[in-house]
């Protein structure tokens, strides 16, 4: 913990408004708390100190055409949040580093790897692989949502994703299209096919000619759904799986950090089997929320297992109807 003199210096600073010794402050907790063995802690505070030291561009607008169809932020997530296959990582750490060293590449007529195809089961870690992508590389994050342009644009989705095109060309970020199956869901009548088939096709001709520098990510449940002729477009197609037994057990100990008390998270291996990773996190969750609300310091296990069995009620309920 840090001490009560860093804590009242860190008030002090900030409503002084003093940045430099803000920092200071920061940096020496990071030191002792390095000192006192919380490595993870330290090296977290060190990174962010330094992730706000780069320079960030101001938010600008976006074109009000576009408004409540891209969402822009800034995420924090880190690479050592996702917990996937070792494969799987190593595949999201190329499209980093080949982006960190893309002048490199460009010496030998080489291109980054930057239109990606995240494709697999709700919640196994898409969208915050792509926004993790954003924030290693201290991008901006832009969400588009290809639902609401489907439903709230039909018949000008074409003209909608030219002028996304056109923002991906002049505002360097990460790009998102997010729940791609999204368009499929709505062919409810013939025109709706004849509508979806456009944007994809529009799609497909917008991202083989884009030539600029950020990064497109497309996520999908249902690649089923998608045109084998779109995965041509992409440098690279990741495929997101249900959480191991191994990575459930991580998932379990990142999740309940500092609330774990003594339990045996094997035990819960039968009950856990089946569920996505946000599912998991979200039982852990509300687990630690009924924990504090009830005074006490660690989840005890009756309480993880009545929150993963409400969770599988939800679902099983809902696949049901
Ligand atoms: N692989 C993972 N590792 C760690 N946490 C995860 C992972 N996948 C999901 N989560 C947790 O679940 C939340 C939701 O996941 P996310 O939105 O990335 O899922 P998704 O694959 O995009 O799902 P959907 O297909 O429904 O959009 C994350 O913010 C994170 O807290
Ligand atoms: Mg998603």
């Amino acid at each position: 913990m840090p001490t009560a003199s860093h804590i009242t210096s860190l008030i002090k600073s900030h409503f002084e408004k003093d940045d430099l010794r803000f920092t200071t402050i920061c940096l020496q907790i990071a030191a002792h708390e390095a000192k006192n063995g919380h490595k993870t802690l330290a090296d977290d505070i060190q990174k962010i100190v330094d992730r706000s030291k780069q320079i960030r561009p101001v938010l600008r607008p976006i074109n009000r055409d576009l408004e409540g169809l891209v969402l822009e932020t800034y995420p924090l997530h880190k690479l050592s949040d996702l917990i996937v296959p070792r494969q799987l990582k190593e595949r999201v750490e190329r499209v980093i580093s080949e982006y960190l060293q893309v002048d490199k590449l460009r010496r030998h007529n080489l291109e980054n790897r930057r239109k990606i195809l995240l494709s697999g089961n709700p919640g196994t870690g898409k969208t915050m692989t792509a926004s993790i992508i954003a924030a290693e590389l201290n991008l901006p994050f832009y969400t588009i949502l290809m639902d609401k342009m489907v439903t709230k644009f039909m018949g000008e989705t074409s003209a909608k994703l030219r002028q996304i095109f056109e923002l991906i060309n002049v505002r360097k970020g990460v790009y998102l299209f997010d729940e791609f199956d999204a368009i499929g869901s709505h062919r409810s009548s013939e025109n709706d096919v004849g509508e979806m088939r456009r944007v994809l096709n529009s799609f497909l001709q917008f991202i083989e000619h884009d030539t600029s520098e950020s990064l497109i990510i497309a996520a999908t449940n249902n690649l089923g759904l998608l045109d084998q002729a779109l995965f041509r477009r992409f440098d690279d197609v990741l495929h997101y799986y249900l959480p191991s037994s191994q990575e459930i057990l991580l998932l379990l100990k990142n999740r309940l950090a500092g609330f774990e008390g003594e339990m045996n998270f094997k035990s819960l291996l039968p009950l856990l089997e089946g569920l996505s990773h946000a599912e998991i996190s979200q039982a852990c969750l509300d687990a630690i929320k009924e924990t504090v609300l009830s005074d006490k310091e660690k989840v005890e296990k009756e309480i993880l297992v009545k929150m993963i069995e409400n969770r599988k009620a939800a679902y099983i309920s809902f696949n049901v109807i």
